[in-house]
């Protein structure tokens, strides 16, 4: 039986928690409850011990049964925490690692997937705090179910009902579906740019951060995998939880990966491989002179390819970063290199590529189907590629299929 840890915050929406946890318990969720001490002026902790058959943890001091540390017993316990309602307070506390009550104690101790349900006064959601909060969250991989639109209890009318608890319940039960879509699976990740030398002091390189294969890093260890990240230098710190291997140059790449994928599963290349390299690196610095310099460029190993050409039962996740003819380009490269998806992006457009922690794309499937993921974060995106991965390999995370509000896809 799946554990869910429901916070509950100081809202005057707190009422529909009730309501939140007794449909959970009847998709067969056992729920325990975490409350703030502003949330007990609105409910009493009576009503969540009753609907629950569990004592309510509140006082982060109280040891619980067996004398356990209950922020941390409960971390560890919990298949999902969902926070419904959500305040701004406790926003601002979670994304700034304040952890000075039972929720916010309990959430910078749990590596479990979360889930928010914000609820709040038009104006304190778009309190420009409040929208930098989230978006770090978000960025971090927490999943929001969206604030409604209409009367708010405080009669201001906009944006900050908390969502429908049965919109807040299909979300926690998909986070939980996806929980462990990839245990027993090895991913193989690659990330970041390489390097190639012109001289000791020079090189050619590109501008990737690292980031999307990071993100892909993390949410395949998320979902159970055991991960094997083989990156270029990035500029983004290291993944817990996940085997990273530092490498330089494509050679170097090629041949960590080489080594490396007879043990994967899956595979997803989103490093930006040097194509060319100097066809010979200086020993010693090349002094500057009146002329101009030609550098021979030569091609480096088309990593995609030679795994494409000896796929066996491996899944195999390629990039395309376009600025022209996106789609087309990729569909090409889907094809050439033997691959089963390829993510299409344009980097030329404002908050997708490279440097971005945003990105937008187009999922291309070997069997014709296209999936569109405006942009969004690169940890959602990365979460949105193994959900289609899971679809392709007859793994659907709870039936989940691409939301019709989110993309579009065509014939499969
Ligand atoms: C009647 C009333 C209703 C409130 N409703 C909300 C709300 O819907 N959302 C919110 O963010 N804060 C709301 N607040 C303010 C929070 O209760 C307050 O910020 C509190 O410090 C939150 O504490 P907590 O996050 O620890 O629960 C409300 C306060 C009152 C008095």
């Amino acid at each position: 039986m799946a554990t869910v840890v429901l916070g509950v915050t100081g809202c005057i929406g707190v009422y529909k928690a009730c309501e939140v946890l007794r449909e959970l318990q009847r998709h067969g969720v056992d729920v325990r409850v975490v409350m703030t001490e502003h949330a007990m002026r609105f409910v009493s902790v009576l009503t969540f011990e009753a609907l629950s058959h569990h004592p309510v943890f509140v006082d982060q001091f109280a040891l619980g049964g067996e004398s356990d540390i209950q922020h941390v017993s409960l971390a560890d316990e919990a298949d999902l925490l969902l926070v419904a309602p959500a305040t701004a307070n406790i926003l601002g506390k979670f994304a700034h690692g304040i952890a000075d009550d039972a929720l916010s104690t309990l959430f910078t101790a749990t590596t479990t997937p979360v889930v928010v349900a914000p609820a709040m006064n038009v104006n304190m959601f778009r309190h420009p705090a409040v929208v930098a909060n989230v978006e770090t969250l978000r960025a971090r991989g927490v999943r929001f179910v969206e604030p409604g639109t209409g009367y708010l209890a405080c009669g201001w009318l906009g944006q900050g009902r908390l969502a429908e608890v049965g919109d807040i319940v299909a979300a926690a039960l998909a986070a939980l579906a996806r929980r462990r879509d990839l245990q027993g699976d090895t991913v193989l990740v690659t990330a970041g740019p390489t390097v190639e030398d012109i001289d000791p002091v020079r090189f050619v390189s590109n501008r990737s951060s690292g980031r999307m294969g990071y993100r892909l890093a993390e949410a395949a260890r998320d979902r159970g995998a055991r991960v094997v990240l083989v990156s270029g230098p990035a500029t983004v710190p290291e993944p817990s939880g996940v085997e990273t291997i530092r490498v330089r140059s494509a050679q170097e790449m090629a041949d960590a990966v080489a080594a490396r994928v007879p043990e994967a599963t899956i595979v997803a290349m989103a490093a930006a491989v040097s194509d060319y390299r100097p066809g010979t690196v200086a020993p010693r610095k090349i002094k500057k002179s009146e002329g101009g310099l030609t550098l021979e460029l030569v091609r480096t190993p088309d990593i995609l390819r030679s795994l494409g050409a000896a796929k066996g039962g491996r899944f195999l996740v390629g990039f395309a970063a376009e600025t022209d003819d996106v789609r087309g380009n990729a569909r090409k490269k889907l094809a050439e290199k033997g691959l089963d998806l390829i993510v299409a992006n344009d980097v030329s457009r404002d908050g997708s590529g490279f440097a971005a922690e945003t990105n937008a794309a187009t999922l291309l499937d070997a069997a014709g189907g296209e999936v569109e993921v405006p942009r969004t974060s690169k940890r959602e995106l990365a979460e949105r590629i193994w959900d289609r991965v899971a679809e392709l390999r007859g793994r659907s995370p709870g039936g989940t299929q691409p939301r019709s509000h989110e993309g579009t896809e065509a014939a499969e």
